[in-house]
This record gives C-alpha cells, structure tokens and sequence, in this order.
C-alpha cells in the first residue's frame, strides 16, 4: 500500500505532489519521490528515502518547473526502502516515469524475459518490471502511450494503481487500476489523479472513479478519455465528493484502529496474492521454496515475538505442527534472550513482528544466530532491522498499520504462517492434495467471510454499550481459539484500560473460576469445533457462577445462542483457520469499548506503536 498523486494542467504540478504526498503518508512513508515534465523530451526525477519531508529538503534548490508531474510515497513490498527503490522508475534511457501502488506478481518472468531483450534494472522493485514492459511493447510496436500501457498490462498479473508519463508526449499522463485505488479529480485548472481524493479535495469536489482494468488518459488542456484493456470507451459520471481531509485519511472512519478493522478483507487479499495458486491447488512462498532443505531438516522450530505477535506465534504453533509435524515452542522473545536457551543449528527460530523494530525480538535474534540457528522473518516492514537481520522470510503486506492496537498485522501474520506450514507440508509432501485443495478453498474465502463479520459491526457496537463500564473480563477458548482469547483480552486491555484476561477454556476450574460473579462477563471462543461439547460444558458452568455470557459462535448454532447472554455468530470455516474469523469481532467489541469511553483509541496511553527499547 502506498500513495500516488498527477497532476497536469496550468499550474505547476510540483506544489500540488508535495502537499498531496503528504495527505497520503499515512498510506506510506517508508520512501518519496516526485517526477516532473517541463516540456518535450525532458523528465526531472527527485527521490528520497524516508518521509516526503525529506524528500522536500532534497529537492531545495532544485529545477522543479512543469505543469505535469506524479508523485509517490512508497510502503515497500519488494526491496528494500531505499533511494533505488523508490517511485518514480523510469524506462532504460529515461523516456518513461512511472508511479505504482500494488504488487506485479509475476514479475520475476517479465523480468527475466526483459533482461533477455537487453534491459538494465537499476532496482529490486517490482514496479520497475512494468515500465521496463511498457517501454519495449511500445518501442516495439510503435505505439502510443495508451496503446503501450493497455497491451502491457495484460501481460500483468498483480494489483496495480499506476501512472506513468512519456517524455515525447508532455500533454499527457496516463493512469490505469486493478484492484488498487485510483481517483480522478476534473477542476478548471487540470486534471488531477491520487490514490484517494485527500490530496485532490482542496482544489476540487469532482472526481470520476475508474474501474478495474481501465485505462484513463489525462490531457493538459484538461480533457480525459477512459478506456478498457480491449480500447473500448467506458463512462464514468463525476461524483461529488463532500468530506473533510481528516476523515478522508481514516477512510471515513473515526480512529484509524476502526478503518485498519475494515481493511482485513482486502489486505488479507494482498498478503496471498502471488502465493495462494487455487487454480494449480499449490501455496508458493518463495523463502520456504529457497530453504526448503533447511526447513524440512530442523529438528525443532522456536518462535520468538512479543504481544500480538507472539498471539499469532500460539496459532502458528499449532498450524506448523499439525500440518508438517514439526514440534514448535512460542517463547516471548524477552524472555528467551535472557535465559540461556537450548537452541543451535538444528533450530530454525520464527520471528514475528509486525514494526521489524521490537528490541527484544531483534536481541533474540541476534543470540539464536550466534549459536547457529536459522532465523526466517515475518515482518510488515520491509526493509526493518528485524527483516534485515533475518537469513529469509516472507512479508505479511498488509500495509502500514497506524493504530496502535495490532488488528490487521494480527491477521496478516497469521495468514502468513498458516501459508508457510500449507507450503512446507507440500514440499514435505505431507498433505494429500485433496486436503490442500479443501484448505485453499477455505484460506482464500476468509475475507469475504470477515465481511460477513464487519456487516454486525452495529450489532457489536450496541452490545458494547452494555460492557462500556465493566472492570473486568475474562476470555476463553481451547485449541485455536486459545489465542484469540489472549488477543481479545490484550485488545481490551490495551485501548479501553479494562483489566482482562485469556485463559484456555478448561483452566478457568482451576483458579480464574473463583473470579465469576454476576459482574463478569466472561467472553468465550465457542464455535464448532471437535471441542465444542467441552466448550458448552464450560459455559454451563460458568452460567452456575451467574457469569454473563458473551458467545462467538459459529452461524446457526442455536444451542449456545440460547445458553449465551449475547451471540455474535461468524461464518463456518475449517478449525485451523478459524482465527482469522473470530478475532474481527473482538476486535470490534475492544474498539467500541474504548470508543464509547471516549479514549484516545489510535494513542493509548503508555503505549508506542514499536517498542524499539527494552
Ligand atoms: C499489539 O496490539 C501491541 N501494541 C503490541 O503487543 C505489539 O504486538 C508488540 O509490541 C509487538 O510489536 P511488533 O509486532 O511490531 O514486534
Ligand atoms: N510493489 C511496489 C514497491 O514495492 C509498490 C508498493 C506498494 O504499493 O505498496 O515498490
């Protein structure tokens, strides 16, 4: 995920990409850069790593004429975020600029066939793959600009939001989406174009949304065309746009813990693009493809993380173990860097996190490879220290997560792992291809199933309203669901200052039980699983102690909606999955909570978003 912004037109556009970079940083900021076209035949590229500050006070001084230009503020997905990496790429020998927000899958092969053809690459990234295509399809045939971009992106496989500029056509910029989102802003003085209307909405309310797989070129005397990949003319009537910037940022959304909620659906899309092949009932995670011999000859595997992430760590656990029967521990990674641990080139060690910047899982780290182990990484930023540190990994791409309180990362990584134990149990040949394809089935029907969840986001809210001023809560589940009674609590804890705690569903009789009174309210994981009955038995007793029950249940489960003193009921999906569907709820429930006491949701208090000290 990452920013776009053009414009061409009568001002000078370079004003305009600076301010409209910004009102994207929340999109990405990991690197900036700005291309401008003063006139034929010339093209200024400015990039920066780091925030579009910096970018700013690298281009002072600078020639930053032109009255057509595009910008980017990139969140990595492939390569590090550096200056070489940052948009915008340009064709070899300069002629084409081009910005892009999403992931050229098969870019590797489109790589390899250019290289073949001559082409230099001057990045690690995916994107410069597409200007590169672009380039030699219209070299090649001779074509303009959107004759070139139509036919290259139909070699394409991935998510885009591109636009791209030619230096022998200064009256025009040419844009074009799938799957990433692409605006375009019609004002009196030119056309604009932005990955969302926050950088347009000062100068104008009329923007036009083009769809997937069309092309839109923008021309300097402010007229446009829209067309598919086949040139057919698609129309699109302007809508007015009428919300404040703030709001616009936050997707509409109040907090962005709300909107990064949301999000779940499709950036759980993004993290198995390219890896989850349901047509070929393969899952490829090209880390577990390039080490496959050192994973499949550890002894043992130790994931270390802190938080939210070593929640996701508990399922990978089980997900890992199930699936290639390969024994795991969790450990909090602050604890195994001070405790002498057993651990040596046998192990592969896990690290999970989301920033890549957690001290002590880095500390941890660092002593698992002086004794030899082989570290694989799961990280959201690419290029972190923890990503860098790391032998291999694979990235969750979820985008930047702004809120405080893990929720889309928490998914994300879970995905990640639940891809990783599917990919190694198949190089393992471990898994039945009937089993993979069941699993496939349901992994890539997750979002839509956590859209399912978000339609009661209402119905939680009103339940929340209820728990608003609870002072204690107790979360329970058994198996998989364990974690996400861990991860629920810490939601809750973390953003509405309610004391909560997780517990495996069959521990409470030893202890926690004696806490039950008609003042708790006891959240239990109670979808249908082979523990279900122990499940329902647990209920009933807490049910004894006058507990208020507050049941996740599977959808039409009648029986403990009847027992529960509340039921959120989410869709069926396979056990080994079923995180990725209860946690959205509670999630829900943490945030209304908190919202509802009017608490500074994003910034809770005490709390940094990376904890890059000890
Ligand atoms: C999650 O809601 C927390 N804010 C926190 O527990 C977090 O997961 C932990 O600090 C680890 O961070 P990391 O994933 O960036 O390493
Ligand atoms: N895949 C591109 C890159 O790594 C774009 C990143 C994005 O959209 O987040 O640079």
């Amino acid at each position: 995920m990452c920013g776009i912004v053009g414009y061409i037109g009568r001002k000078q556009a370079y004003p305009i990409l600076i301010e409209g970079l910004k009102r994207l940083e929340y999109r990405g900021y990991d690197s900036a850069g700005v291309a401008l076209m003063p006139a034929k035949n010339i093209i200024n590229v400015y990039k920066s790593a780091g925030k579009v500050k910096q970018l700013e006070a690298a281009v002072a001084g600078c020639d930053v004429a032109g009255c057509a230009g595009i910008a980017h503020t990139r969140w990595a997905t492939h390569g590090e975020p550096n200056k070489e990496n940052s948009h915008p790429h340009c064709s070899m020998g300069g002629r084409l600029a081009l910005v892009h927000n999403g992931i050229i899958e098969n870019y590797a092969v489109l790589k390899e066939k250019l290289t073949a053809e001559g082409y230099a690459f001057a990045s690690d990234t995916d994107t410069e793959v597409l200007v590169q295509l672009i380039d030699y399809i219209q070299k090649k045939g001779n074509y303009n600009l959107v004759t070139a971009v139509q036919l290259a992106l139909k070699e394409v496989v991935g998510a885009y939001a591109i636009a791209v500029m030619d230096r022998e056509n200064p009256e025009m910029i040419v844009a074009a989406r799938k799957s990433s989102p692409l605006v375009i802003g019609l004002a009196d003085d030119g056309l604009y174009l932005a990955s969302d209307a926050t950088p347009i909405i000062e100068h104008t309310n009329r923007m036009v949304y083009p769809d997937d797989e069309e092309v839109a070129a923008l021309y300097k005397d402010g007229s446009y065309r829209i067309m598919n990949l086949e040139n057919v003319e698609c129309c699109h009537e302007a809508q007015t746009v009428a919300l404040n910037i703030g709001q616009l940022q936050k997707g509409g959304f109040p907090h962005f813990m709300i909107k990064e909620i949301y999000d779940q659906p499709e950036c759980l899309a993004d993290c198995m693009r390219g890896r989850v092949m349901a047509d070929m009932n393969r899952i490829v995670i090209s880390a577990v493809n390039n080490y496959k011999d050192v994973l499949m000859r550890a002894k043992r595997f130790i994931i270390v993380a802190c938080g939210t992430s070593w929640h996701a760590g508990l399922i990978g656990k089980q997900l890992i173990e199930s699936f290639c029967r390969i024994p795991v521990e969790v450990e909090y990674a602050s604890e195994f860097r001070y405790r002498n641990p057993v651990v040596g080139k046998d192990d592969v060690v896990i690290a999970i996190s989301q920033s890549g910047e957690t001290a002590d899982t880095l500390a941890a780290i660092e002593l698992a490879r002086e004794r030899g182990a082989f570290i694989y990484g799961i990280c959201n930023v690419v290029g972190s220290s923890i990503a860098r540190a790391t032998d291999t990994g694979s990235y969750i791409h979820v985008g930047p997560e702004i809120g405080v309180a893990s929720t889309k990362a928490f998914t994300g990584q879970v995905t990640v792992l639940a891809m990783f134990a599917l990919a190694l149990a198949q190089v393992q040949g471990k898994i039945s291809g009937e089993q993979m394809k069941e699993t496939i089935e349901e992994l890539v029907s997750v979002p839509d199933k956590i859209r399912e969840v978000l339609k009661q986001d209402d119905y939680i809210n009103n339940m929340a309203k209820v728990f608003t001023y609870a002072h204690n809560f107790i979360y329970l589940g058994r198996g998989y669901a364990f974690p996400v009674a861990l991860e629920g609590a810490l939601k809750l804890k973390e953003i509405s200052y309610i004391h909560a705690e997780g517990y495996p569903a069959a521990e409470m009789k030893h202890g926690p039980i004696a806490l039950i009174d008609m003042n708790m309210p006891v959240v239990v994981i109670a979808t249908k699983s082979p523990l279900y009955e122990k499940v329902v038995s647990n209920i009933q007793e807490i049910k004894a102690r006058g507990g208020k029950i507050l049941a996740v249940i599977t959808e039409g489960d009648t029986v403990i909606k009847e027992m529960a003193d509340y039921s959120i009921e989410v869709p069926e999906t396979m056990e080994c999955l079923e995180s990725l569907v209860t946690s959205v709820p509670l999630q829900l429930l943490a945030y209304h909570i908190a919202a509802n006491k009017g608490l500074d949701v994003d910034k809770p208090r005490n709390l940094a978003k990376s904890v890059t000290v000890e």
